[in-house]
């Protein structure tokens, strides 16, 4: 495995209790490099547009209202294997069944707010960068 980036996004319930610093600090102790960082606040379109994929699904209304309702933190993360390295620091996507540790386990609540996204595949983490890290933000190559 040669090194990969993945998006990282702290959502508006982690920032709102204020474990951003926490979870960046968790970042680099991973050894992560922050090759990207911003602080955003989507509009609805914003966040219909970044997780387009799910539109139709049953609580895409919902994922919407709750990504756009307050500031997120979107970061560019690059490391051996990423995208595995950070959904395994995320934890499951349902902070009831994330391991003990787990960002998720540590500082979400549930299903629908569950305080970081990580890409999936490298295909989505090109797209998210893209769509957060527009131009020459971050440098294209690795
Ligand atoms: P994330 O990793 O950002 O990718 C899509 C998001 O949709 C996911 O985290 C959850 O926050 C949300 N999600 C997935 N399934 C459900 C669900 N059944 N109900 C509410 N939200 C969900």
């Amino acid at each position: 495995m040669s090194l990969q980036r993945t998006l990282a996004i702290i959502k508006p319930d982690a920032m709102d209790a204020g474990h951003a610093g926490a979870i960046i600090a968790r970042i680099h102790e991973e050894g992560f490099t922050v090759r990207g960082l911003r602080q955003l606040h989507l509009t609805q379109i914003q966040a219909e547009g970044f997780y387009a994929v799910h539109r139709g699904r049953p609580f895409f209304d919902e994922l919407v209202q709750f990504m756009s309702r307050g500031p997120i933190i979107v970061l560019a993360l690059e490391a051996e294997a990423a995208i595995d390295k950070w959904r395994d620091v995320i934890g499951a996507t349902d902070p009831a069944k994330a391991a003990a540790g787990t960002i998720r386990k540590l500082y979400a609540a549930s299903l629908g707010e569950n305080a970081a996204h990580g890409s999936d595949a490298p295909e989505t983490a090109a797209v998210e960068i893209g769509y957060f890290f527009p131009g020459c933000e971050v440098r294209p190559s690795i």
